[in-house]
């Protein structure tokens, strides 16, 4: 009989008052069902998208989780009991299960994918080899269609998307602008990634910064939509392009952001705005991008590790990562 703990919302989160409304719960493990694979869990990605599936929004891009579920986020560990084809016991595999010590998942319905073990860091499949530097890429190449030598600005730019983002970005020769919180994280921009300019939306003028970016913003990379958002708009180049990645901004809240007060400069500027989302690639089977690979090999890419031990410390973790804590990845090792 193997007991498993697990995180279970039990209401929606006013703010960023977790406590209040997940607790740590028991279970005697059931018998895996056919079609089901067991995993016992090494780390817990923290997403900040996920905090939206918390609310009751229900035109969300996904539904939220009912009242009373476990909670779920990107797992990665390894198979302890398989009854699916493709999987066995001993394959490491990232997937989206539940924050648990043991996650139970349907493969098909939770993208679970056998992964490379043979990696230096294993934490990498949640990092320069995992799902952020993934969206980063369909954001700054696929949307975005950054060119060497053009403006690109990214908000939350010193987390885990738009750390990549910024990364990719210099790989392509462009000029990137990075837009974080606080001197910690826009020194880590500048000094550490490289990155052309750093700006502190906690403290400094937004706009008025990135109205030194000769020529205007070819490119905005927006994790957070809100005041940021109205920040960029009036400093775009005509023809630029906003890639609509995240609204972090809003996620707190029971309705969205209102949409951006400067709606007017997307007809002066004349500009292409679009939202993308990871997993449309993963359900239609893309391959995960070979030039990541590379770049993470040859250290163009490189993902910091905000990590924080303890199945019972997910909300610390949590916390961390949507109040800006983080620099890179925010994760959660289970085990000491
Ligand atoms: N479209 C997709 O497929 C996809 C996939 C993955 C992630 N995303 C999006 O990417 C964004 C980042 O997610 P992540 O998981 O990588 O988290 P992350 O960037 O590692 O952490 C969240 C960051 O958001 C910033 N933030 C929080 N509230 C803010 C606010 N009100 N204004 C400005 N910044 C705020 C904080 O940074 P500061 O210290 O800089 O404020 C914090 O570090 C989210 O919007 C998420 O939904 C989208």
């Amino acid at each position: 009989m193997t007991q498993n703990r697990y995180w279970r919302l039990d209401a929606h989160p006013v703010g960023r008052d977790f406590a209040s409304a997940l607790s740590l719960q028991t279970e005697t493990l059931p018998p895996l069902a056919d079609g089901e694979v067991r995993v016992a869990v090494d780390y817990l990605s923290m997403d900040a998208g996920t905090r939206m599936w918390m609310t009751g929004r229900t035109d969300g891009y996904q539904p939220p989780l009912p009242l009373g579920a476990r909670m779920v986020g990107l797992v990665l560990g390894r198979v302890t009991e398989s009854a699916a084809a493709g999987f066995a016991p001993g394959d490491l595999v990232r997937g989206f299960g539940q924050w648990a010590e043991y996650a139970t998942m349907v493969p098909m319905l939770a993208g679970l994918e056998v992964v490379d073990d043979t990696v230096a860091d294993i934490r990498q499949h949640f990092g320069t080899l995992g799902l952020n530097a993934w969206t980063a890429h369909m954001g700054v190449v696929g949307v975005a269609d950054v060119q060497p030598d053009q403006w690109l600005a990214v908000s939350a730019a010193a987390g885990s998307t738009g750390l990549m983002a910024c990364q990719i970005g210099k790989a392509l020769g462009a000029k990137v602008i990075g837009i974080a919180g606080g001197p910690d994280k826009c020194r880590y921009l500048t000094e550490v990634v490289g990155c052309d300019m750093a700006i502190d939306h906690r403290s400094a003028d937004v706009a008025g910064q990135l109205a030194q970016a000769e020529g205007g913003i070819n490119a905005y990379f927006d994790n957070v939509g809100g005041p940021l958002l109205d920040a960029v708009l009036p400093n775009m180049a005509h023809y630029g392009r906003v890639a609509v990645c995240g609204m972090v901004a809003g996620y707190d809240g029971d309705k969205p952001l209102p949409g951006p007060a400067r709606f007017d400069q997307i007809l002066m500027r004349r500009l292409r705005i679009e939202g993308f989302f990871i997993p449309d690639a993963l359900a239609r089977g893309d391959a995960f991008p070979q030039v990541l690979r590379d770049w993470a090999a040859d250290g163009r890419l490189n993902m910091p590790f905000d990590e924080t031990v303890g199945l019972d410390n997910v909300l610390v973790a949590y916390g961390r990562m949507l109040n800006g804590a983080n620099i890179g990845k925010t994760i959660v090792r289970l085990h000491g």
